[in-house]
């Protein structure tokens, strides 16, 4: 790959984060330290939540959540179709039945009919849904918590691509994460995404009881607070003052931790945080102007009326049988003129394992957006130019 190869995305890195990382793994802990508190507490102010708990990845941040609903197998899940295999496996880890949402085919994201028609399917009945705000766009929550809300359906929004997007709520701007019509949102912090961690997750949540569920299952279901310790006799010592390395695991949990250093970069690039947006937001009206009318097999994705937002993923439609090329061939033929792109999402419910659990289902919209997308280079440190760049090479390999 030659220097100037623009990859479908990529990580800032700056000095900042180098030296907030230094300092990091220069301090006694390294791991359930003070920086995680400290990044919990930055990142739920920054989306306007009342808390944030912090862990080892986005997957692992919907395991939680949806631990903390207390799912189990007796309970049917509502998860997207067209989205990162992990808006469904997260819920499907506690063994809760899965059945898949399909989406609108120019947007990719569930809507109030699709959400009621996998609610029909699934006979009228689920504990739970995921609701996922594909490419940093948001889904209408407002019209799906109406429906959800009064059949008493929890909502979880995979906020992983979402971080920067704003929504008009009740005359105001609004962060997603801060959780108006959800229980809890999940944030992904992987490279490619709008801030990142290495690798790390959070879920943002109003509710504090679920917080405090989803610190305890991060760390193994270890519980160190006194006033709800069972084996008294264990925890206690005969003055009743607590025993020092008592602690008590009430439900089995995992290690889901983050640490401290991985937190310490959190917490940096959430600094950066309105950079970072400000600079999406540029390559995107970039690429907008510059797609617009630009060739009758193409297609952008819309933004909601209401919504202001931070895209992860720049993806364009294209009719690939209108241009008598293949996907593949024209993502070859973007390669070698050094763009890179990438392909979201396979729909989830094609994958074999969930295939091999309900072979006949149809999902025609999340198809129809799958053959047709494809995802154009997108992140801070592309110029202008490149999106310039971009869409010239999209122009010569389409013709
Ligand atoms: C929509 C969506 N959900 C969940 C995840 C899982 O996040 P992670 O890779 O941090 O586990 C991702 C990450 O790719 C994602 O794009």
């Amino acid at each position: 790959m030659t220097d100037d190869f623009l990859p479908y995305g990529k990580q800032t890195i700056t000095q900042a984060d180098l030296d907030a990382v230094a300092r990091a793994l220069q301090q006694p802990l390294l791991t359930t330290g003070p920086l995680v508190g400290e990044f919990e507490t930055a990142f739920a102010s920054r989306v306007g939540a009342g808390e944030a708990v912090a862990c080892s990845n986005g997957t692992a941040a919907l395991h939680l959540a949806a631990m903390a609903l207390g799912l189990g197998p007796d309970d049917v899940v509502l998860a997207p179709t067209q989205s990162f295999m992990a808006s469904a496996n997260g819920p499907h880890y506690t063994g809760a039945k899965i059945v898949f949402m399909d989406c609108d085919p120019d947007t990719g994201l569930v809507t109030r009919e699709t959400f009621l028609a996998a609610l029909e399917r699934a006979g009228g009945k689920a504990s739970a849904a995921v609701i996922v705000h594909l490419n940093g766009e948001m889904a209408d929550m407002a019209a799906i918590a109406a429906e959800a809300q009064p059949r008493g359906i929890r909502l979880i929004e995979d906020a992983c691509h979402a971080i920067g997007t704003r929504f008009a709520h009740d005359g105001a701007m609004a962060d997603v994460g801060s959780c108006k019509y959800s229980d809890m949102a999940c944030f992904s912090l992987h490279p490619v995404k709008t801030i990142t961690m290495g690798e790390g997750g959070v879920v943002t949540t109003n509710d504090a009881a679920l917080a405090s569920d989803m610190r305890i299952k991060r760390s193994h279901g270890i519980s160190r607070e006194p006033s709800g310790f069972v084996n008294k006799d264990m925890a206690f010592d005969s003055d009743g003052s607590v025993n020092p390395w008592y602690h008590e695991m009430q439900a089995p949990g995992f290690n889901y931790r983050a640490t401290d250093f991985s937190c310490a970069l959190g917490l940096s690039q959430l600094g950066q945080l309105d950079h970072f947006i400000e600079r999406r937001k540029a390559l995107k009206a970039r690429y907008d102007q510059l797609l617009a009318g630009f060739h009758p097999s193409i297609a952008v994705v819309p933004t909601a009326q209401d919504c202001d937002p931070c895209r992860h993923l720049y993806p364009v439609l294209i009719d690939f049988a209108l241009i008598g090329k293949s996907r593949a061939t024209v993502m070859a033929e973007l390669h070698a003129l050094g763009i890179g792109t990438q392909v979201h999402y396979i729909p989830v419910h094609l994958q074999p394992y969930y295939r091999e659990l309900d072979p006949e289902l149809d999902l025609p919209g999340a198809v129809r957006y799958y053959e047709r997308a494809l995802s154009l280079p997108l992140y801070p440190l592309m110029q202008d130019s490149d999106a310039d760049r971009v869409v010239d090479a999209l122009r010569k390999v389409l013709g």
